[in-house]
């Protein structure tokens, strides 16, 4: 099984409020449909849950946010994962729609209903997951990101491979020079030097990678404008950064 989640700055524009990069995504789809072994995937908010969650203060901590915040981040975070569900069924493909409520409590995943998720990609669908606003309890509410729904399900379903699929080659050692990180082992970059936004940005996803990773799975940066690279990483070809499962 392969756990493969798609970035907010592939999927969407992040500098235009609301803007889907439909090219760029129809092209993953089709990548994705060349994959013959059980998908999951996980997608981020990028221009439309990103934009909002920053208009209305929202955080990845709980706390009494913005109730308008919660419904308008939900809201468009449906509107954006439908553009996915789309793309996906136009690729001949079937996608099984998983919003985070379907399988999260609060902070919590419900290890039963994660499970759940490999048998209904094991039946031929693919279930689609994404970042969210949720409900934590007592008035409080929490944005999810989709990096964190990654570490989720790799503990408890223990995928063969764990792809992040970005806008870039993978990580940098030296983000003004490009150069590319193709084996992390931790020590080529300190985690303070790397940029983060609202749910974390690229620090979140080396944080959520390296855990993963520490979990004996592998974990892989990809370049999703080269989408064939997603397909490549699944025959053990890579292009970008690994983390080896160690
Ligand atoms: C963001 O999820 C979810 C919301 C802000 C609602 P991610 O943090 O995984 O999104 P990207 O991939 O960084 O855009």
């Amino acid at each position: 099984m392969i756990l493969i989640k798609l970035g907010g700055s592939i999927i969407t524009n992040k500098a235009k409020p609301l803007s889907p990069r439909i090219g760029a995504i129809n092209k993953i789809s089709n990548q994705i449909k060349k994959i013959s072994e059980p998908v999951i995937l996980v997608h981020g908010g990028g221009s439309f849950g990103h934009y909002w969650s920053v208009k209305y203060n929202m955080h990845t901590k709980p706390d009494k946010y913005s109730p308008r915040g919660v419904s308008i981040v939900k809201n468009s975070m449906i509107q954006l994962d439908k553009i996915i569900l789309d793309s996906l069924i136009k690729s001949k493909l079937n996608p099984y729609c998983l919003p985070p409520t379907d399988f999260m409590s609060g902070n919590r995943p419900i290890t039963k209903k994660v499970k759940e998720i490999a048998k209904i990609a094991q039946a031929g669908l693919i279930p689609v997951s994404y970042g969210d606003a949720l409900w934590y309890g007592a008035k409080k509410s929490y944005i999810l990101s989709g990096d964190k729904i990654m570490s989720i399900l790799a503990k408890i379903l223990r995928p063969r491979l764990s792809i992040f699929v970005l806008n870039v080659d993978g990580l940098y050692s030296d983000f003004k020079t490009k150069k590319l990180i193709h084996e992390m082992d931790g020590d080529q970059v300190s985690i303070e030097d790397i940029p983060m936004d609202v749910t974390g940005g690229m620090r979140r996803k080396v944080e959520e990678a390296t855990r993963i990773s520490k979990m004996g799975l592998e974990v892989f940066f990809v370049n999703g404008n080269k989408p064939e690279r997603i397909t490549s990483a699944a025959k053990g070809k890579f292009e970008g950064t690994r983390f080896r499962g160690a």
